[in-house]
């Protein structure tokens, strides 16, 4: 047994030690999209807010990326990687059936001390693997905690639909939850929801035990990413503007008081009425998405890995992330810095 999973040490915060986060260099433009489907840089940028979206090539995978902003968050933290205790892979596309992306990591960092498994709650998955971190570090038992958003969605898009292909990139964030005695910072609140009635509004059908890979598919496109744009798009407002008002009221907080605002970037102008509706500050919405297209899991981990990297989020900075994805799921996570 690992030594350290038995320092029990109650009220301690879990605050951010360090953030990574790593991209494909292989990138589709809007132009480049304009010869593959019927659409163009005007639709896209208007509607969506995309310009450009980080592809994996065939040798890049959903590990090696997580694998890059794992490392990438160990050295910002100046941790061994056998001080990590947990960790956890958010993810849609991991590197295979079994075993899970995270045991890739897990290895390939030499975090030897740490168990580890992936967390599939599509776009909402880091903000669940926050909460999980968050629960392990302020009961004490444990020093530190990966958590990883990890997706190469091109493998999974279909390219003949324009509706969804416009959307989607590759990437991958990582973040150390660490356990901290140092005043009143780190992770103030999270929440997290499901509703698995929603399931059809987005999904991937093959290949699990539903469609085995044993049997022929009632249609090759169940492989893909199936959405349903204008159903999400409705639902995402109503959900992210819900959990901002929620998260406010338990950490006593006004809307004023919220710096940063990082949503899951899904859409700009999903993003943008939630801002509106929420009367949001100046300045305090973080927006991404031009550089990298909608990335799921990944997408609130690289959002705050370049907030931070960028000095954007200063101490004391109080940071609302937001998602909202398949299952349905939704969670936000308010973080002190
Ligand atoms: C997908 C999405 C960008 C579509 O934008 P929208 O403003 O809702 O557009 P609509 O679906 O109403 O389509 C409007 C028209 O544009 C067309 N259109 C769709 N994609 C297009 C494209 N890439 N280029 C040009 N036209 C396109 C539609 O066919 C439709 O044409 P019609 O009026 O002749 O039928 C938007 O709904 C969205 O971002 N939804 C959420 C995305 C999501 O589910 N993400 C995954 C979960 S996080």
């Amino acid at each position: 047994m690992n030594k350290k999973e038995v320092s029990f040490s109650p009220n301690c915060n879990a605050i951010i030690a360090g953030s990574g986060s790593a991209v494909p260099p292989g990138t589709l433009t809007n132009e480049d999209l304009t010869k593959i489907v019927d659409t163009s840089d005007e639709w896209i940028t208007t509607r969506t807010g995309i310009k450009v979206r980080h592809i994996a090539s065939e040798k890049e995978t959903t590990a090696t990326l997580a694998i890059e902003a794992a490392k990438k968050a160990l050295a910002k933290a100046q941790l061994d990687p056998l001080d990590i205790d947990l960790i956890i892979v958010a993810t849609v596309t991991p590197e295979m059936v079994f075993p899970s992306t995270a045991c890739f990591v897990q290895d390939a960092i030499g975090a030897g001390n740490a168990w580890a498994f992936d967390l599939n709650a599509a776009c909402s998955g880091f903000v669940y693997g926050m909460m999980i971190a968050q629960q392990f570090i302020t009961t004490g038992r444990y020093n530190n905690v990966m958590v990883i958003g990890a997706e190469t969605l091109s493998k999974i898009t279909d390219y003949k639909d324009r509706q969804s292909c416009i959307l989607f990139g590759d990437g991958a964030g990582a973040v150390i939850v660490q356990k901290s005695f140092d005043g009143p910072k780190g992770i103030l609140y999270g929440c997290a929801s499901a509703d698995g009635s929603g399931w059809t509004s987005i999904n991937c059908l093959a290949y699990g035990s539903r469609n085995p890979v044993s049997q022929p598919l009632e249609h090759p496109d169940m492989v893909f990413m199936n959405i349903n744009g204008r159903e999400v798009y409705q639902l995402a407002v109503r959900r992210l503007v819900e959990m901002v008002y929620d998260c406010a009221e338990k950490c006593n907080l006004t809307i004023d008081d919220i710096d940063h605002f990082i949503p899951h970037q899904m859409n700009a102008r999903i993003i943008e009425s939630v801002a509106k509706r929420l009367k949001l500050k100046d300045g305090s919405v973080f927006i991404n998405i031009d550089k990298y297209g909608n990335t799921s899991a990944a997408s609130i981990p690289i959002a705050l890995d370049e907030c931070l990297s960028t000095g954007r989020i200063k101490t004391g900075d109080v940071v609302l992330m937001a998602a909202f994805g398949g299952g349905l799921t939704w969670g936000a996570s308010v973080i002190q810095f």
